[in-house]
Formats: structure tokens, sequence, C-alpha cells
């Protein structure tokens, strides 16, 4: 409607001067709705506004009555000055208002603008004593966290997911500058791409049941939609693959489940993986440069696009690890091969809860030590031993012990952040190390990727929520995605 009237405006005006003096006018004379975040940019002082948000604050005065409203468009909310004439009671933290008035510069220093008012209606009250966040009270990530459906409305969350969103963005516009096609790879699928046991059967129920029922006889007909089990998918890798039969450069990021029966600080039964896949590679090397350059490219954006919220965390959550992030973006990432690791790892002082030896997993603690070993900052680990790594992964054959061309990339806080590796292209050998498990027949359709046009491939998977605890240096995963799902626990 604005850029209607500037229109109309600009064409009746016989003098472009004299057509913005009549824009500036109209403008002040009409109410436009704002965003918060326009409203605090200090640009459109002198004009009157319609701002609609919640309450962050109440602070009434003998003659006014100050109010912060936030509406999620930024970290900052807008200061309402109102006389005490139009304060009600239901003006409350948490409540809803929409707020009409005149944008002016503000006397405090603290905020450019504040919104004088002229008419504040209550969208939807707040009872203060039941809300379970106070004002004033910083509340800690565990306590928010008991609040699912409520806690997008502090600070601290709201912060997350603005970095979140824009983190999304960044890796989608990483990946469009350097040419990757993004794949929407399934959701339910008849393949486990990592082996591991760890998936979730997807089954039909005729009768939902929402809450939790006593046990007793089951309405449990075997009723198989799909023909063949089906499952959530526990990694992209196996379409992506397909996918770089024809395209040398895929991606993909969205929803993947697994069945880890695990309360730890870093798993989740439903989190969100990025997967890349490249044809043509060379070594692993041609991996770890984009795995670098993603999270070199994601995390510049971030901090240039969400400072306020990212300040927030490094200042009052998680104090100190700005200095983190900024040594993990300085440093080239080292990289050392497995062996390397556990040699480290045996020689250490360190007394580690699982002791170490050529062949064993490496643990969270054994990550976390070669962090801090190799500077605190990012390190890719390579060549695992080869039966530690699932059928896909390339034999080193020519390594003196058995290792396939596999990758991880360990950092700060996290420990795991990327799982990668080279793909047998080779038809005979993963031919065999399929018939060794009794998998060759399922995987028919995989050996033909094989057959019909096979190259030297690879790719990796980053875990999006370990992502974000490692940029903002957040302890428990819970605390990174709006809905956690874990064993136990599927609120809402
Ligand atoms: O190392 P993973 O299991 O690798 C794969 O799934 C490969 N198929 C990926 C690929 O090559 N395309 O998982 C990749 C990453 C891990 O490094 C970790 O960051 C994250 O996914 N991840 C989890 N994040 C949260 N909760 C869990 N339960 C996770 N399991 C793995
Ligand atoms: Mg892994």
């Amino acid at each position: 409607m604005f850029q209607a009237a500037a229109k109309t405006l600009w064409v009746a005006s016989t003098s472009s001067r004299g057509a913005l003096t009549a824009l500036r006018h109209y403008c002040k004379k009409t109410t436009s709705k704002l965003r918060v975040s326009e409203a605090v940019s200090g640009t459109e002082v002198g004009r009157k506004i319609k701002v609609q948000g919640w309450v962050r604050s109440v602070r009434p005065q003998k003659a006014n009555l100050f109010l912060h409203v936030n509406d999620g468009s930024s970290l900052q909310s807008l200061q309402i000055v109102a006389s005490s004439e139009l304060s009600n009671p239901s003006l409350t933290f948490g409540s809803a208002i929409e707020v009409t008035g005149t944008l002016k510069k503000s006397p405090n220093q603290k905020q450019p603008v504040e919104l004088e008012a002229e008419q504040i209606h209550v969208v939807g009250e707040c009872n203060p004593v039941d809300f379970p966040f106070k004002i004033k009270e910083r509340h800690s990530l565990e306590y928010l966290r008991q609040y699912p459906h409520l806690r997008c409305r502090t600070n601290a969350f709201s912060s997350l997911l603005r970095v979140r969103s824009e983190a999304t963005t960044a890796i989608h516009s990483y990946f469009k500058e350097n040419a990757f096609v993004q794949i929407h790879t399934p959701v339910i699928t008849s393949n486990d791409c990592e082996g591991a046991g760890e998936l979730f059967q997807v089954e039909l129920t005729s009768t939902p049941q929402l809450s939790p029922q006593p046990s007793g006889p089951e309405n449990n007909e075997d009723e198989n939609f799909f023909s063949v089990p089906a499952f959530l998918t526990v990694s992209g890798q196996l379409h992506l693959e397909v996918m770089s039969g024809a395209f040398s450069k895929v991606y993909s990021f969205g929803p993947t489940f697994r069945a880890e029966n695990s309360q730890s600080r870093r798993h989740l039964a439903e989190f969100y993986m990025v997967e890349a896949e490249v044809a043509f590679t060379q070594s692993l090397e041609d991996l770890t440069r984009v795995m670098e350059d993603m999270f070199r490219s994601a995390t510049e954006h971030v901090l240039a696009h969400c400072a306020e919220d990212v300040d927030l965390f490094h200042k009052h959550v998680t104090p100190g690890h700005r200095e983190i992030v900024d040594s993990m973006l300085k440093k080239k990432f080292p990289v050392i091969t497995y062996s390397e690791a556990i040699d480290i790892l045996n020689r250490c002082s360190e007394k580690f809860a699982f002791p170490t030896h050529w062949g064993c997993d490496l643990q969270t603690e054994h990550e976390k030590y070669l962090v801090k070993h190799c500077g605190n900052i990012p390190v890719f680990v390579t060549d695992y031993p080869y039966n530690l790594k699932p059928f896909y992964a390339r034999d080193n054959q020519d390594h003196p012990e058995h290792t396939a061309a596999a990758v991880d990339l360990l950092v700060p806080g996290v420990g795991e952040l990327c799982g990668g590796s080279l793909r047998e292209e080779r038809l005979d050998l993963l031919r065999a190390r399929l018939e060794e498990v009794g998998l060759e027949e399922t995987y028919s359709w995989y050996l033909d990727l094989r057959r019909f046009g096979s190259v030297p491939h690879g790719g990796f998977g980053l875990g999006f929520e370990r992502y974000l605890q490692c940029i903002l240096g957040v302890e428990n995963i819970k605390d990174v995605i709006p809905f956690p799902r874990f064993s136990h626990s599927c609120l809402l």
C-alpha cells in the first residue's frame, strides 16, 4: 500500500522535489505497520506507526508507563512510552499487544528511538503469576527446556532460533555458490545406511493413540503399507550416491532419525543433517576442503548477520566462547590419521574411562582430548580401521594397516561434528564386502551404481545441531533445536 501511494504521488507531482515533500507529508499522516526491528533501526523517526508483539517489560511510573515490546524480528525490543491514562491491568509481562503511536528520538542513550503511544490494545492477556518466566530474570537453558511450548518467548531462545534460521540460509548459500544441486532425499526409506541398527520402523496404525494406553490386548493387525519394512532415514547418503551418478556435486539438508538410547548432551533421536556427495574425487582432501570451507563460510555469515544474537550467547550464556570461535576461524584445520590419534592418546597422561588401542572406536572423551591437543581448533582424523566403518567405506588397500578412507571432523566442546568417507566404487570389492554381511541382494541396486558408469566419489554428513553447539558454545544439544526428541521424551 505504501509503495502504491508513493507511485501515485510520484506520477501526480510535477517535479521530483515536490513529490518527495508530498511523500514525506503523506508518510507522516498515515499509519504503517512496522516490525520491531524496523522501528528500532532509527530510520523512521517522525512516522506514525503500528507495532504488534509481546510485552517483555512493564515499568509504571507516576505520569508515564514504559513498556518493551518484542515481535521476534530482532533481539532488541522497542520501548513504548505511554501516558498512565493508557495503563490497563491486562498490560502485563507476556501479554500480546498492538500499539499505535509516533516514533520519536529517544532522550535515553540506551535506545535510538521510542514509540510515543496513542493507543494500546491488549490482543491476548497473560497472567504473570502463572506464566513460567519472570520479568527481568535470566532463566537457565535447562529451566527453559521444561517449557518447549513457551521458551521461544524468551530472549535467549528466540536468539537461538534466529541463529538457527540464519545458519540454515548460510549453508544453503554455500552450496549454491559452489554449484551443488540440492536433493530432497526421502524421510521414509527401506535401507539402513549406517548398518548400526538404530532404526525407527514405520508402521501403520488404524487407531492413533495420542495418550499413553494401559497395557492389554492390542489392536495389532499386521498392516504392511509399503509391502517391505520401512524406516525413518538415518542418513540420506545412499540416495545422494544415486544422484552423484548423474550430478557431480549434490547435497541435502533435512531431518534424520536415530533410535539411540542415549541421554547424552550431543545425541538426539531426531536431528538435522547436512550431507554432501562429490563425484570424481581424487582423495579425502576433496572432502575435507568442502567441510572446512562450509564451516568457515557458514560461521562467518552467522557472525556477520546475527551479531547481537550470537553476542547474547557469548556474553551471558557461554562467556568466553567467542575467543574459541575466533581462533577456530583463524587457523587451517589440522589433519591427523587415526593411527597418529591413537599414538597421541596412548602417550598422554589423561585417564580415560575407555582405554585406547589401535582398532578401538574413538569415544567423545578421546575426541575432546585430541581437539585440545591440536590447539582447541577443529581437527580432521582420517583413515580409520576398516572394520569400524560401514560397508560403503573405501578400502585403503595400499596402507600397511587395514584402514578405510574415512574422515571425521572433531570440534571444540562437542567432539565429532562431521563423518565422511570415500565410497567403495570398485564393483568386486563392494560385492565381496556386501556378501560377507549377507546384504548383496538387498543392495543389488547399490551394486548397479558400480556397474553403470561408476566413478570415485565421496561425501560427508554434518550434524546441524552439533554445529550450533560448536559456534554458540551450548553444552546440551536439546537447547539448540526447537522441539527436542530423545529417548523417553517426545513433548508436544
Ligand atoms: O557420522 P554419521 O553417522 O555419518 C553418516 O550418517 C554418513 N552416512 C554421512 C554421510 O557420509 N553422508 O553422522 C553424521 C553426523 C555426525 O558426525 C554427527 O555430527 C551427527 O551426524 N549425528 C548426530 N547428531 C545428533 N544426534 C545424533 N543422534 C547424531 N548421530 C549423528
Ligand atoms: Mg560418525
